[in-house]
């Protein structure tokens, strides 16, 4: 059986970037192995310092998740820190993770280009995230396209473990990506991020939703004129939520002219809010039962640590802690 496991930060509310580079696959694949989700509360405090902010996204994560349709029953939902084990995973990782191998990684550099002065969390962030995934032996790490260095740096420091430690030791994990929805673009054209202030969050209200598709970033061109569809950032997402053939008639209009860009953002809100009105529903339900939505992690994390626990009696043992 093989083990599947993700975490996603929660920095903010979870939006369509997030949705379809990540929720969405890792909910395929709670049928298809054993699944272990976790909301990486940990990773968040590299960036939140407001511990309400903490707790309340912690919550619209799971929330989110569940709404989404992440089985509890199937899949093992839990919150990161509930799992302390793995900040001591963490630290013996640490210590076979040559600097170099972390000044190199995205996050960092980008912090660093900006000339803004980084923490050490955000510098050890890669070793946490390896932590993560070595902890639970997971076979598999479904991740959007910019997490998979992360991925690379956890493969990189388990062979380091492996090969000081004994073979065997850890299991050298997979990331799965899905190529075709690996990026999704934002409201102007950059990849959606909360870094760029550019997102759709899954659950907006329904007028806050029209203003933000209405403010999707387009060119000049005039409506008689004809478009390119494949440089629009409007049938860039509608093409993940709509129908194959709805598709195929916006692109054709795209490319016929006499239909402007507002036209089209019109009917991208009511796909997306058509896409999501399933999951709002289910979350709507969910919101109104906090307690429910509590046992379900606490539940989760109790499962996570009951492996948590054995992994680090046989990692201690091999590093001769004990
Ligand atoms: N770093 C990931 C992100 O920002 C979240 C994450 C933390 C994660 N630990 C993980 C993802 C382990 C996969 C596996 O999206």
């Amino acid at each position: 059986m093989k083990r599947i496991l993700s975490g996603i930060k929660p920095t903010g509310v979870p939006h369509l970037g997030n949705y379809f580079g990540m929720m969405r696959p890792a909910i395929e694949w709670q049928d298809r192995g054993e699944a272990y989700y976790f909301i990486a509360d940990y990773h968040a405090l590299t960036t939140v310092q407001d511990p309400s902010a903490l707790r309340e996204n912690t919550r619209s994560v799971a929330l989110d998740f569940l709404a989404c349709g992440l089985d509890p029953e199937k899949a093992v939902l839990f919150r990161q820190s509930d799992v302390p084990e793995v900040t001591e995973l963490t630290w013996l990782l640490s210590c076979v993770t040559p600097m170099p191998m972390l000044e190199n990684c995205h996050a960092y550099k980008d912090h660093v280009a900006k000339d803004r002065t980084p923490n050490h969390g955000l510098f050890a962030y890669p070793v946490l995230m390896a932590a993560d995934i070595l902890l639970y032996d997971s076979h598999i790490v479904p991740v959007g396209r910019d997490q998979k260095q992360h991925v690379e740096v956890t493969r990189d420091i388990a062979a380091a473990m492996n090969r000081i430690y004994g073979e065997g030791l850890f299991v050298i994990p997979e990331p799965s990506i899905l190529p075709q929805v690996a990026t999704v673009v934002g409201l102007d054209g950059q990849k959606m991020s909360k870094s760029y202030d550019n997102t759709i969050a899954l659950f907006e209200d329904e007028k806050a939703l029209r203003k933000k598709i209405m403010g999707i970033v387009t060119d000049s061109t005039p409506v008689e004129a004809p478009k390119d569809p494949d440089q629009s950032s409007i049938v860039a997402l509608y093409r993940l939520l709509a129908n194959d053939a709805d598709v195929r008639t916006m692109e054709g209009e795209f490319r016929s002219g006499g239909i402007g860009y507002g036209e089209f953002k019109k009917r991208l809100f009511a796909a997306v809010w058509e896409f999501f009105r399933p999951m709002r529903e289910r979350r709507a339900a969910l919101a109104s039962d906090p307690a429910g939505v509590d046992a379900v992690l606490l539940a989760g994390g109790e499962r996570a640590r009951t492996v948590a626990r054995k992994t680090m009696e046989r990692v201690r043992a091999a590093v001769g802690l004990r």
